[in-house]
């Protein structure tokens, strides 16, 4: 099969060197990403604990791809795993991982200050020709790329959960990137065997704009006593043929991550502050007060 990649794409794809600052959910899936595509990539994290976590990550969901790649070969399956893992260095010292860097893509937690403090770090450090990249699901691009003096290569790179499978990544333009940059990022997400969207800096971008509406419009026909979660989930998957009912997407992402993102947007989102459509939900913040945040901890709209 004809590889894709870095080493194969036209001569003209000026990505070679992909550095993911954060090893946790998202982070490990697009390092994963990146070396099985042929880049060579450097996942950076605080410290060897995390990048050992971020590494497992990678391993586990290496061999189930290399089980389904190879199914009647052993051999393949390791020399696949081992061959990938070869392209894949690790770091704890983020401005020395920056320093040959093509692609950065940071992948960290969603705190505005922490990530405007390492971007403004990095620009110093970083190649003049480096793009710079955030997985941000909910912050503003342009007040992560105003900590850099390059807002022209500076743009979101927002991919899904779970990496390896979902398909779909968002391409995001400020005003003041340079649009060559997005058509690189977007020739990078093409040799990822992705497929991206382009979309304006704007709350949600696209996915998230219109997805959690959506699910809130759920909790808040539950709270007004009109179904159950459950008719609501058999309703929408039979009726609207939805993979996943709204209360088994919101257990999914979590339920605090989803009233981040919903109280961050009512306070401040561009467009959105004080609308309606992003209003608190009481039903939503007594489930997170309690600790009920969805699968991760067992509980939420339902129980696991
Ligand atoms: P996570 O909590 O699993 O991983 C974050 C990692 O970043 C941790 O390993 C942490 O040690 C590391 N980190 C924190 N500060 C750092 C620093 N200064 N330098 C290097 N590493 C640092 O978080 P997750 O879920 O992977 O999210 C990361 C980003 O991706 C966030 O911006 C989030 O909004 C975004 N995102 C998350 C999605 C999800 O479904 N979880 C989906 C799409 C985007």
């Amino acid at each position: 099969a004809a590889p894709s990649g870095a080493e194969t794409s036209s001569p003209a794809n000026p990505i070679k060197n992909v550095v993911v600052y954060g090893s946790g959910l998202m982070g490990s899936g697009i390092v994963q990403v990146a070396a099985q595509h042929q880049y060579q990539v450097t996942m950076v994290d605080l410290g060897a604990d995390h990048l050992k976590k971020g590494q497992g990550y990678i391993e586990a969901s290496l061999k189930r791809v290399a089980r389904k790649k190879f199914a009647d070969s052993d051999a393949q399956q390791k020399a696949f795993v081992e061959d990938t893992l070869s392209r894949i260095q690790l770091s704890t010292d983020p401005e020395a991982a920056a320093t040959t860097a093509d692609l950065i893509v940071e992948a960290i937690v969603e705190n505005i200050n922490t990530k405007r403090s390492l971007f403004s770090s990095l620009d110093q450090v970083a190649p003049k020709h480096a793009i710079f990249t955030s997985n941000t699901s909910s912050l503003p691009i342009s007040e992560l790329a105003s900590a850099t003096k390059r807002q022209d290569r500076f743009a979101g790179l927002h991919f899904f959960n779970p990496v390896p499978q979902m398909k779909l990544v968002e391409v995001v333009s400020t005003a003041e990137v340079n649009p060559t940059v997005i058509n690189d990022l977007t020739q990078f997400c093409l040799s990822l065997k992705k497929a991206p969207v382009n979309c304006k800096d704007t709350p949600g971008f696209i996915v998230n704009r219109l997805l959690v509406p959506y699910l809130m419009e759920a909790v808040r026909l539950v709270e007004r006593g009109e179904a159950t979660p459950k008719d609501v989930d058999t309703a929408m998957k039979l009726g609207a043929g939805y993979p996943m009912g709204p209360f088994e997407l919101l257990d999914y992402i979590g339920l605090d991550t989803c009233k981040f993102i919903l109280d961050g947007w009512y306070k401040e989102g561009k467009g959105l502050a004080g609308d309606k459509l992003v209003r608190p939900s009481e039903r939503l913040n007594e489930l997170v007060a309690k600790g009920d945040l969805g699968r991760k901890s067992g509980k939420g709209f339902y129980s696991y």
